[in-house]
C-alpha cells in the first residue's frame, strides 16, 4: 500500500538547514494499523505531510498504493490526495456553519457524486460513527470528540486507500479519545488501513505496530500485538 524508500526532508531557511527526515524507509501493507511516534520536532508532521502527498520529499521515492509521488505538478497532487487519502487532523477542521452531515458530503460535492448518492453515503458513515441522530448539527452543538467522529466520517466519504491521522485525540477528553480508537479498531478490522500519528503511548497501544522515529530516523518498528494479548490474560 505504501513504500518509502530512503525519504530525507531537508528545509533550507535562509542559510539554515534543518534535516527533518533522514534516509527514511519502510512499508505498510492493506489492513494495517501503524501508530507513528516520537518526542516534538522529530519528523512526525513531515512525514505526514510526505505521506499525505501535501509535500514531497528532499530525496527517496514514495509510492502510494502503485503510485509514484514524485515530480508531481500541485493539480497531480490534489488529485492523488482526493483520491487515495482520508485525513483525519488534530483540530478536526470542519466548516462551522455546516450541519455534520453536509461536512461529510462535501468532498463528494467537490468530487462531483450526484446528490442522492452522496447523501446516502454520509448518512450510512455518521451512522458508522455513532452520530446517526446527530447528523443536523452544527460543529459548536457537538462535543470534541464527535467532531472527530464528523471527520472520521468525511475522510472515509471518497473510499480512500489510507486514513491518515495527525494527532487524532489531541484535542479531546480522555473518554471520548477511547471511543475514537474503537472507531479506528473497528475499521481496521474491516480492512481499513490507518496511519496515526500520536505521541501518546495510551493512543498509540490501539494500533497494532508503532514505528517510532526521533531526529529524523526510525529508531524501532515493532508489533504491538504480543503485548496486547499478555495484557488480556
Ligand atoms: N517548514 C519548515 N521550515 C523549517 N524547518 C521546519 C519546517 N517544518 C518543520 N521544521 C523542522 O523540522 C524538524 C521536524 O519537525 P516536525 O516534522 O514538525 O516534527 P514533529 O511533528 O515530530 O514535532 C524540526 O526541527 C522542525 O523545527
Ligand atoms: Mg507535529
Amino acid at each position: 500500500m505504501i513504500k518509502a524508500s530512503h525519504i530525507s526532508k531537508i528545509y533550507q531557511k535562509d542559510s539554515v538547514e534543518t534535516v527533518a527526515l533522514s534516509d527514511v524507509s519502510f512499508e505498510v501493507k492493506k489492513a494495517e494499523f501503524v501508530a507513528i511516534m516520537g518526542p516534538s520536532g522529530s519528523g512526525k508532521s513531515t512525514l505526514m505531510h510526505i505521506l499525505g502527498a501535501l509535500d514531497l520529499p528532499t530525496s527517496g521515492t514514495y509510492i502510494l498504493d502503485g503510485e509514484k509521488v514524485g515530480n508531481l505538478s500541485d493539480d497531480e497532487l490534489a488529485d492523488i490526495r482526493n483520491r487515495k487519502i482520508g485525513f483525519i487532523f488534530q483540530a478536526f477542521n470542519l466548516l462551522p456553519r455546516i450541519s455534520a452531515l453536509e461536512n461529510v458530503m462535501l468532498p463528494m460535492s467537490y468530487a462531483q457524486v450526484p446528490k442522492g448518492e452522496r447523501l446516502e453515503k454520509a448518512k450510512k458513515l455518521l451512522g458508522q460513527v455513532g452520530l446517526g441522530d446527530r447528523i443536523s448539527h452544527t460543529s459548536s452543538q457537538l462535543s470534541g470528540g464527535q467532531q472527530q467522529r464528523v471527520a472520521i466520517a468525511r475522510g472515509l466519504s471518497m473510499n480512500p486507500s489510507i486514513l491518515l491521522a495527525d494527532e487524532p485525540t489531541g484535542n479531546i477528553a480522555t473518554a471520548q479519545a477511547e471511543e475514537i480508537m474503537q472507531i479506528f479498531e473497528n475499521l481496521n478490522r474491516e480492512g481499513h488501513t490507518i496511519i496515526m500519528i500520536t505521541h501518546e503511548p495510551e493512543i498509540a497501544r490501539h494500533a497494532k505496530r508503532t514505528i517510532t522515529i526521533r531526529d529524523g530516523n526510525i529508531v524501532e518498528d515493532s508489533n504491538n500485538q504480543k503485548q496486547k494479548r499478555i495484557k488480556k490474560n
